[in-house]
């Protein structure tokens, strides 16, 4: 057995969403979000699932930040639902609506939890999408109100801001492939969507930078693709490079270098001529931040194939062939491996700025049971995160400057479009009781969090 130390001072969290935790949709004036639409359409999400209940979290939040406090997390990442600051997406704030996240946020730091805070994951206000959603350049503008009226009232508070969660997922499931909300299906749509999400990112960390007191860190976090070639021919090392452009470089470079990659440009320059990139753009969406933040699963692996008709996340991708990993898999069906992880992390540090990073989700989803004792036994999930976290072990150790990590999720909770059929929870949560009962993963992390270290 090796013992892995972790530096002092490194930040060890849980990460939640808003709309897959809270519920309580009309709460305090809330108006409807895209994943509410979503979700109450039929055969959108598993088991017409919805995020109506979800883990109750609106209303038992001192209850599960007690659990937090019981678990010893040092920090906490969370996101704000933007339809409960401004119901449809604009004008003035509503004070119930700010006043939740408020109270969320003094119990935390009353418990000495660190809060983390995600302005945007995933949940738009219905009517900003009825407008056009992220394919409208004023969507942008608006975030950049709305970042700034949750700075104004919760900026002394929260020392870490993230303006968005996976752009990626938010454009492309979103608007490519429909598998997330809006569910549309337009790819040259998606590449607007992008290039909009980005745009609301540099707008509203700029309105976080006026609003916030100094030394207030804001963020970005992305999904990013270890993409490896599945097998040893040009055409696969072809396919590489385009997901990596459209997963990676697409949100990479805008952020850390300030152009879009040509070659992307090039390759969907079928679709769209990337003309709602607009100048002083790219100047917004490169202002320095002070954090990356990295979502990382599993690993991509491409080949070419014969081309496919029909929805895809990947614009004039029609002829990559995705490739499953042989070996061990999550529920997802996702490969686990974390050499993808080490990937990710060594190539931004090496090829982009020397930026702070922590992983701001990591995490497995397992069939768990309630066992007859009342325990759940999910070693699979161990097994998971302490490879992950001897990953991240050992890029601290080779230099990188990776400050925390985040276990994707505190709860189990409303998995997208898989509802409740997938539990990424460190927490067991029996939906139909609310009752809150912990994985011995959640043993094992408290126990990682408290001697700062794993054993591998
Ligand atoms: C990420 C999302 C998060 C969760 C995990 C499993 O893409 O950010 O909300 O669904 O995947």
């Amino acid at each position: 057995m090796t013992r892995l130390d972790f530096p002092e001072g490194f930040t060890w969290g849980a990460a939640t969403a808003a709309y897959q935790i809270e519920g309580s949709p009309a709460a305090d004036g809330r108006g409807p979000s895209i994943w509410d639409t979503f979700a109450h359409t039929p055969g959108l999400v598993a088991n017409g699932d919805t995020g109506d209940v979800a883990a109750d979290h609106y209303r038992r939040f001192p209850a599960d930040v007690a659990l937090m406090a019981d678990l010893g997390l040092p920090a906490y990442r969370f996101s704000v639902s933007w339809p409960r600051i401004q119901p449809g997406g604009k004008g003035p704030a509503n004070p119930a609506g700010l006043g939740h996240y408020a109270r969320l946020v003094d119990e935390l730091l009353s418990r000495g939890i660190t809060p983390m805070l995600t302005l945007y994951h995933w949940d738009l206000p219905q009517e900003l999408e009825d407008a056009g959603g992220w394919g409208a350049r004023d969507t942008a503008f608006r975030f950049a109100e709305y970042a700034d009226l949750v700075a104004a009232r919760l900026g002394d508070r929260v020392p870490i801001w993230t303006t968005l969660n996976e752009p990626w997922c938010a454009a492309f499931l979103g608007y490519a492939s429909g598998e997330h909300a809006p569910g549309r299906t337009d790819p040259a749509l998606s590449l607007r969507a992008a290039h909009h999400l980005l745009l609301a990112h540099g707008l509203g960390a700029s309105a976080l930078r006026s609003a916030l007191p100094a030394g207030t860190q804001v963020s970005i976090t992305l999904n990013l693709c270890a993409v490896m070639p599945g097998a040893t021919s040009a055409e696969a090392t072809a396919a590489v490079r385009r997901i990596d452009g459209l997963g990676n470089r697409l949100f990479l470079d805008p952020l850390f270098r300030g152009h879009y990659p040509v070659d992307v440009r090039h390759d969907t320059g079928g679709l769209t001529d990337w003309s709602f990139v607009e100048d002083g753009d790219l100047e917004a969406i490169s202002a320095p931040l002070d954090l990356l933040g990295i979502n990382y699963y599993t690993p991509t692996l491409v080949d070419a194939g014969p081309p496919v008709a029909g929805p895809s996340p990947w614009p004039a991708c029609a002829d990559v062939r995705f490739v499953s990993q042989p070996g061990p898999a999550t529920a997802m069906g996702w490969a686990i491996d974390a050499q993808g992880l080490r990937n990710v992390v060594h190539r931004v540090h090496e090829e982009y700025a020397p930026i702070p990073l922590m992983i701001t989700e990591n995490g497995a989803a397992f069939d768990d049971e309630l066992g007859s004792d009342g325990g759940v036994r999910d070693h699979e999930r161990i097994s998971y995160l302490r490879e992950h976290l001897a990953v991240v072990h050992e890029a601290i150790e080779s230099g990188v400057d990776l400050r925390g990590y985040f276990v994707w999720s505190l709860l189990d909770n409303f998995e997208w479009a898989y509802g409740y059929s997938k539990r990424f929870g460190i927490v067991h949560v029996d939906y139909p009781t609310q009752r809150r009962v912990w994985k011995d993963s959640a043993h094992w992390y408290r126990q990682v969090i408290s001697t700062n270290g794993i054993d591998t």
